[in-house]
This record gives C-alpha cells, structure tokens and sequence, in this order.
C-alpha cells in the first residue's frame, strides 16, 4: 500500500513567524512582537531564547524597531501572499496549514466587536486560496495571543481569557467557515510547560508563590475548556467542518534495556500524551491527576467544566514531529537538544546543525502508537529540518540534506500507512523560510523556498526555489510513488 488517493500534501507555517506587518491593518501587540532575537545566545539552550520578564515586555514594547523583534517583520507573507501561495500552488499543495493572528482580528482581545481590516485580509488569503485549490487548514492559536491579555491576566492563567478565545473562534467560524473544513485549536498544547509565555501568555514574574508550573497547569485546564467548547461551537456553525487538537510528539526511548530507563521512559511518553490524552478521551487521565496531585498541583475546576471537556472532544488527532530523544535514570548521561526540549542523546542518530537528532524510524513508530492509542485520523502539522543554506553564484540552492531528510521520513509514513495507520494528510514546516519559534533566527531554514534576509532583517525578500522545490513537487506529482 502507498498514500492513498486524496492525501494532503503540502506545507504549514504560523502567523507570528511569517506575516510581518506586526502594526499595519489595525492589528494589536502580540506575544510575539516582543520576543527578542539573541544573537550571542548558544542556540542549543532554548531555555535562554524564550525567558521573559516583565521588564524585558515594557522595554521591548519602547522600541519600535524591527531588528532585534524578528517576528514583527517575519517574511512580510502578509503583502506577499499570493506569490507565496502561487509557489505553493507550483508545487501542487493541496493543503497549506497556517493560524491566524488573534491580535488582527480582536487587538487587544476584549473589544466588543471585531476588526473589520483583519477579518478582511484572511477572507482574501482563503479566497486566493480556493482560486487555487488550495484547502486551508486553520490553527486557532499558534503562539500568538494577545499581550494586552498576558499582560492584564497573566495569560490563559485566568479564566476570563476562555471567553475572549471563544469569541474570536466564533468570529473566525463565522466569517471563514464557507471556506475552511479543518481546524486546530491550540498549536502544540503541551508546549505551555516549556515556554509558558509564548503557548499561553503567562510571565513568570507575575505567578507569585504558587509558581510558574501551577499557573500553567491552570492555564492548561482553561484551554481544555475553550477546546471543548470550540469543538461544539464548531460543529454548531459550520457543519461538516473537522475540528483536530495538536500535539508536539516528542518520542522517547529508553537509553538502555535497564528497567528503571524503561520505567522512566514511559512515564515521558504518558506525560508527553496527556494533553491529547484529554482532548481525545474527553477526560483527565486518572494517572496524571494522581502525579499533579503527589506534586502538590490543585487544578481548579468549576462545576460543568468536566462535562464540557467530555462533549467536546476532537474529530482527528495532528502532531509535530522533528525529532526523537532517549531517557535515563543516570544523572550523568550525555544531552542533546530537541525541539524546546534537552534529552538524553541517543548514539544511533545523527544531529541536525542546531543539534536535533535525526530520527525517521521515530515517526513511524510516533504514528503507530498514537493510531492505537486513539483510534483516529491523523494528520502530521509539522515535519521538518532547520538548517544552514548556502546561495551558490548563479543564485541556486542545492540543499541535498533536507531532501534526505524528508525523504527518509516519508518512507517511514509509507510504513505505517501499509502497517493500517489512518493519515489524512502531511504539511512540511515550513514550505518557505521564516522566522525560528525558539531563537528568532532567519539562519535557521526550513523552507523548499529561499528567504533573502538574514538574521537582523537585511535582505531583499526575494523569493528563490531551492533543489528541494522541484523535489517536493515530484514527490507530490506522483503521490509519493517517486521520491528519488
Ligand atoms: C514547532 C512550532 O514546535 O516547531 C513551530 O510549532 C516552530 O512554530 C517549529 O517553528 C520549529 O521550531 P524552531 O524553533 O526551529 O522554529
């Protein structure tokens, strides 16, 4: 069996890491308008990348220059979106993934209506996109929320910001819901433990004694309840449209056969599974109430809460995957960074530039699991490496290495499409280059398109296909029948 006729090829990216225009069409201050770009930071220490602090929000939003804010500028996709799209189209995308900044439709996410200018400029984006039959596949919230609500309420910490989330997905079920079928509602959920400020807008200054941690597991049940509710409303408004939760699937194995690596390690994947544990299931597993429990966290609920979670679970299941790690119980055991993660290093992988390691097999194994696990189409949101590109003379990009790299995993999603594995669909992150989520580096390149702009902002934003373009069209052309 090879992918089945109908699958989604094609590319994801986020808002916050590719539209630019930060202030133009009425749009408010984002989180993202405020992470700053850290050049004589290590990259391999994401930790020092996404620290934040009160003082470090108001002297950032004292400077209005784009230099050190990367994601104020992103790729400026948002004046250039139908040479963007039309690349994809070039490609044959029959799918793009991207979110839609909260902050251009409600700026300060309380107004009582929306901005009209923001509604707008993603009823052309999706209207452009119909023109070239291109299926839009909508994230809600990818690392965007408004500052004006981090900074009030410390974030999704409170329970008001359920409300003004559920607002604005109504808004966006409401006026996009003639063009869009797929939806998820909150980009990487389980991230909110390693980068709070960024998933979920709490500043770790402002959490008093109970701690960073607390506040995020209370975040974490608020956005439960917003999922639960969104999945209704949707099912209320546009019927027939889908609505997935999204997981960073961070693959653990045991370093060694030891059973105590073993044990260790599933307590990782169970951790780690969770967050879509709860949105599939509908319900808190017993195990990991019982360990916030143990480690002194008391979420608090109101009454229906539970019931909300329980009828408002997800049609499909989407992840990330960028790389796998392994888990020891010994304190000295060699690391490596992943995505947002240090995990122990595993000697049998390679690592990508910003040591990530390289792990194909683990994402058949990450599809098979989690199609047992929950029985339900899934959809890989984001696949990919960041690397180093080199622009030859003649202006060509040979970038053999990030062929390799999807090429080996593509063939592992063969495998478990042949094992029974249900996937409805595959975006690359990111078709085209952007800005770095966890270092705000342009370096840092994803894309089968060439950015021209370098880490500071300079460049003239011309658009060039690298070697990987025409690849990824080929691959597309015959639905993976060719991938050489
Ligand atoms: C995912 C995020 O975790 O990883 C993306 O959803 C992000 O927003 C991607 O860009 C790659 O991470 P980075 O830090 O290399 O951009």
């Amino acid at each position: 069996m090879s992918f089945p006729k109908g699958f989604l090829w094609g590319g994801a990216v986020a808002a916050n890491q590719a539209e630019g225009a930060w202030n133009a069409g009425g749009k408010g201050w984002s989180v993202a308008d405020v992470a700053t770009y850290k050049p004589d930071t290590d990259v391999k220490d994401y930790k020092a990348h996404v620290m934040i602090s009160s003082d470090a929000i108001k002297k950032a939003m004292e400077d209005t220059d784009e230099t050190f804010y990367p994601k104020r500028r992103g790729i400026d996709f948002y004046h250039h979106y139908k040479e963007d799209l039309a690349l994809f189209a070039e490609m044959g995308f029959k799918v793009f993934r991207l979110s839609i900044a909260w902050t251009r439709i409600f700026p300060t996410g309380e107004e009582a209506e929306p901005n009209e200018e923001g509604l707008a400029y993603y009823e052309d984006v999706f209207k452009e996109m119909k023109r070239l039959n291109i299926e839009p596949l909508v994230t809600l919230s990818h690392y965007e929320m408004p500052l004006a609500l981090s900074m009030k309420y410390n974030g999704w910490a409170d329970r008001r910001v359920i409300d003004c989330f559920v607002r604005f997905s109504r808004v966006c079920f409401e006026r996009f819901g003639k063009y869009v079928k797929y939806w998820l509602n909150f980009n990487e959920v389980d991230s909110i433990i390693r980068h709070s400020f960024i998933t979920a807008g709490i500043i770790p200054d402002l959490c008093g004694e109970k701690g960073e941690l607390a506040c995020c597991y209370q975040a974490l049940h608020h956005q439960f309840v917003a999922a639960g509710i969104t999945a209704r409303l949707l099912r209320e408004t546009v019927p027939g449209a889908q609505m997935g939760c999204m997981l960073t699937k961070l693959m653990t194995f045991p370093r060694t056969c030891a059973p105590e690596d073993v044990a260790a390690t599933q307590y990782k994947n169970l951790e780690n599974m969770f967050y879509s544990d709860v949105m599939v299931f509908g319900e808190y597993p017993r195990m990991i109430l019982r360990d916030l429990e143990k480690r002194g966290f008391e979420i608090k609920m109101e009454p229906g809460d539970l019931d909300i979670i329980r009828e408002g679970t997800v049609d499909f299941v989407s992840f990330s995957y960028y790389m796998s790690m392994t888990e020891s119980v010994d304190p000295n055991a060699e690391r490596t960074p992943g995505n947002t993660v240090l995990g122990v290093k595993n000697p049998y992988l390679s690592t990508s530039d910003w040591g990530w390691q390289v792990d194909p097999v683990g994402l058949r194994i990450s599809l098979i699991e989690l199609y047992d696990r929950y029985k339900k189409p899934l959809f890989i949101v984001e696949n990919g490496i960041g690397a180093k590109d080199t622009v030859e003379e003649d202006g060509s990009i040979h970038d053999p290495y990030r062929i390799e790299y999807f090429r080996s995993h593509f063939k592992e999603m063969e495998k478990a499409i042949d094992a029974g594995v249900e996937l409805m669909g595959y975006t690359s992150w990111a078709p085209i280059d952007l800005i770095s989520a966890s270092t705000n580096q342009m370096s840092k390149r994803y894309g089968f398109i060439y950015v021209d702009q370098d880490d500071c902002g300079k460049g003239t934003l011309k658009r060039s296909r690298k070697d990987s373009f025409y690849w990824y069209q080929k691959v597309i052309r015959t639905n993976g029948a060719d991938m050489e």
